[in-house]
């Protein structure tokens, strides 16, 4: 039922882990699976995802599209990682099982809200400087 790179994915996933002080955090689930996806990414002073980790508490699938996001996103720039897709994310696995498309938009949806967080630190950073 699943392609080789899924496999692959899944029994060695990259990235694994979690970043400290990370400069933006993305936490999201999936109500009707109940699995959760969380992305750290470390962003340099240029905008580069300079490292990237994630956690997982899902399915097979959401382990494997989460360590393809990963390997995706890492050393582009936050403009870049944005456009990731879902579909993108299974193109590179060389496809999911229909049922399991939904675990690729998890993945999609955590990168995005990774990178959301890490806008919105910044923006608040931003408006501290400029009041202090
Ligand atoms: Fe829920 Fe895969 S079954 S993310």
């Amino acid at each position: 039922m699943y392609t080789e790179k899924v496999m692959d994915h899944f029994k060695n996933p990259r990235n694994v882990g979690e970043i400290e002080n990370a400069s933006g955090v993305g936490t999201v689930g999936n109500a009707k699976c109940g699995d959760i996806m969380q992305i750290f990414l470390d962003i340099d002073e240029n905008e580069i995802i300079r490292d990237v980790k994630f956690k997982t508490f899902g399915c097979g699938a959401a382990v494997a599209t989460s360590s393809m996001a990963t390997e995706m996103i890492k050393g582009k720039s936050v403009n870049e990682a944005l456009k990731i897709t879902n579909a993108a994310v299974v193109e590179a696995l060389e496809g999911l099982p229909p049922q399991k498309i939904h675990c690729s938009v998890l993945a999609e949806e955590a990168v995005k809200a990774a990178i959301e967080d890490y806008m919105k630190k910044k923006a608040e950073a931003g408006a501290k400087g400029a009041t202090d």
